[in-house]
């Protein structure tokens, strides 16, 4: 008995024993690995770069700019630990030329990705031509060459470059992006619901000719046979023919709306199966695309990209680019009905959910103090988007006049930014001094301790940026040297900003006539100002001048007899001469309908 006692006593100290040296085994390892991560962590001289771009989002859509009603609790927190601009302008009022300029630092005008009188404004086809040109460098490139691992996840839009049967659509890839897994193109309304194949209106006179035409040869054809009294294949093959000919010019005129005062466009069907895609890389992971869960999709993407490379000895660029809040609206269901704000507040909350899960992915990865979070909208909010059942699917832009679309007028432009980097740049701060969208490569590679890009690739031929650093504004409130901001409405310059140490004023040129007590242009999910024609008027020699720190929602302009008028007038008109003679801008890529028209054969499928 004393024995088998003993016998326990031992066996339970020797367990005891290799458990405690187990643990300390296990200890050990756990702190090597997290000396090795910190190694790594050391040597990672510049930090990871995450760039959330939101679609649409208005400037008063956000609690923390100012919004009571609407629920951000994601974005709130990012301006809390971070700076939060309050002057900060898109360089387009539209999504192709504005992402084109926040990656390229240039004006899209430069190289002709905006529209002109007359054309479409955006990229409207997968299978088209346009794109963001190749000699253009993006951010993404030049963070390559600072051997950074490169992603951009959700909506893409500056062309997806297909080849002959949609082979090698590489557009981000050939942007610098080492991965991409997103909408080639944009939401578009098309891509909710679904949408009739079979169309045969026996009102349209088109089908009823084609319907005449038809039974006419199939009377001829049987008649012939029962005439001649020849061999039943006679008759099939001519049969035959007619059924395909009929189906083919049905196909092409129903779908591809030839016979349409929109011949360039095709059927809401075609739209949906061809435009609303998901792509991986080049392989087509979803056609049509599913409206319900995109959202979290997109961001569990860049959740993975995050702990794919949270410990990797390279530094790790992510561009995830929202789809939301964009027409059409959709929310998973257990995120709809939340919003005082209807399907928009819905959709803009679970953005700002999205925004919370990347942002608490970095913080799990311990990331926060060595990645620069940079959060903006492309544009100012659509007013006039409203959705069938008459409600408003487009967002706020505070009190500045005007929206998407309408390139001067400061609703279009002035957008949310936040720039945070903890323990680098100072938290909870707020600067006011104008910013721009284009400053976010040359401010970000300046933050980061790069070089500036002609250093960075060094055999580039030279191009000027019109975006600048404002990393020291930042940092410690340095102002940047005076600039002239230009404010194009597609084409053509209908506003320039003069932003100087102490004053800010904007001359407009060109403006829009919107009607008594409004500052949009009707209502509907299609209805917008354009840059042209009977909506736009030119001021001529009555250029309307505002003091943007004493009226920052214009409304009263300077009155034309003051020095103050006539000095800042001057100058910036000296300024618009100059840099018209100066900078040529190139005839719209737009301009062709060749370009921009879908072509089916540079079309990526889903194989199955
Ligand atoms: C990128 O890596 C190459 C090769 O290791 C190195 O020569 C170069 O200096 C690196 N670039 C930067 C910006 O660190
Ligand atoms: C908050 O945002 C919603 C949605 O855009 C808008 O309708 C509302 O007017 C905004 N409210 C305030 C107080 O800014």
């Amino acid at each position: 008995m004393r024995a088998a006692l003993w016998a326990a006593l031992v066996v339970v100290g020797v367990i005891a024993v290799i458990c405690e040296w187990l643990q300390q085994q296990y200890q050990q390892q756990e702190q090597d690995q997290h000396q090795h991560n910190e190694k790594l962590h050391h040597q990672q001289r510049f930090p990871n770069i995450v760039v959330m771009l939101v679609d649409d989002l208005g400037i008063g859509d956000l609690g923390c700019y100012g919004n009571t009603t609407i629920n951000t609790p994601n974005i709130d927190r990012l301006a809390q630990d971070g700076v939060r601009l309050t002057h900060h302008l898109a360089a387009a009022s539209l999504c192709t030329p504005s992402r084109a300029a926040l990656l390229t630092a240039r004006y899209p005008n430069r190289y002709g990705l905006v529209g002109e009188e007359g054309t479409v404004e955006v990229i409207l086809n997968i299978a088209s031509k346009v794109s963001l040109p190749l000699e253009e460098v993006t951010i993404a490139k030049a963070l390559s060459a600072a051997n950074y691992t490169t992603a951009a996840i959700g909506k893409w839009h500056l062309g997806q470059m297909c080849g002959a049967f949609g082979r090698g659509c590489l557009g981000p890839k050939r942007h610098g992006f080492q991965y991409f897994y997103g909408l080639p193109l944009t939401l578009i309304s098309e891509a909710a619901g679904s949408h009739p194949f079979w169309i045969f209106p026996l009102d349209d006179p088109f089908y009823q000719g084609l319907t005449g035409g038809c039974l006419a040869s199939v009377l001829v054809i049987l008649v012939g046979w029962w005439r001649c009294k020849c061999r039943c294949l006679v008759t099939v093959i001519p049969l035959v023919v007619v059924v395909l000919v009929a189906a083919v010019l049905w196909f092409l005129l129903t779908h591809y709306r030839l016979h349409n005062q929109e011949w360039w466009s095709v059927s809401p069907w075609l739209m949906q199966h061809l435009n609303c895609l998901v792509m991986q890389d080049e392989v087509v992971v979803e056609q049509p695309l599913v409206l319900e869960g995109l959202s979290q999709r997109l961001v569990d993407q860049s959740l993975e990209f995050i702990t794919n490379h949270a410990n990797d000895s390279r530094p790790f660029f992510l561009y995830h680019s929202f789809a939301h809040v964009h027409t059409p609206m959709f929310t998973l269901p257990s995120m709809a009905g939340h919003s005082r704000h209807g399907r928009y507040g819905d959709n803009v909350e679970e953005m700002d959910a999205g925004v919370g899960k990347i942002l608490d992915a970095l913080t799990r990865h311990n990331l926060d103090n060595n990645t620069i979070v940079y959060f903006v909208s492309d544009h100012g909010a659509h007013l006039e988007a409203i959705a069938p059942d008459g409600q408003r699917t487009g967002g706020y832009n505070g009190r500045f006049k005007g929206g998407k679309f309408m390139g001067g007028a400061e609703g279009g432009i002035r957008v949310p930014g936040i720039y945070r980097w903890s323990g680098h740049l100072p938290a909870g701060v707020t600067v006011d001094h104008p910013t721009s969208l284009l400053d976010m490569m040359p401010t970000l590679l300046h933050l980061a301790g790069l070089p500036p890009l002609h250093q960075l690739l060094p055999n580039l031929p030279y191009r000027e940026l019109d975006g600048v650093s404002v990393a020291n504004l930042l940092k410690n409130g340095t102002l940047p040297p005076p600039r002239v901001l230009l404010h194009h409405c597609v084409q053509t310059i209908h506003a320039l900003r003069l932003v100087q140490d102490k004053k800010v004023y904007k001359m407009h040129i060109a403006g829009h006539k919107w009607p008594e007590g409004s500052t949009q242009c009707g209502w509907g999910e299609e209805s917008y100002c354009q840059c042209y024609g009977d909506t736009v008027q030119h001021y001529g020699h009555q250029l309307l001048l505002f003091d943007l720190q004493k009226d920052p929602y214009e409304d009263h302009p300077i009155p034309t007899n003051t020095t103050e008028y006539i000095e800042v007038t001057g100058m910036l008109q000296r300024y618009l001469a100059n840099w018209r003679s100066r900078v040529p801008y190139p005839r719209s890529q737009f301009r062709s309908v060749a370009n921009t028209i879908l072509s089916p054969w540079l079309q990526p499928f889903r194989w199955p």
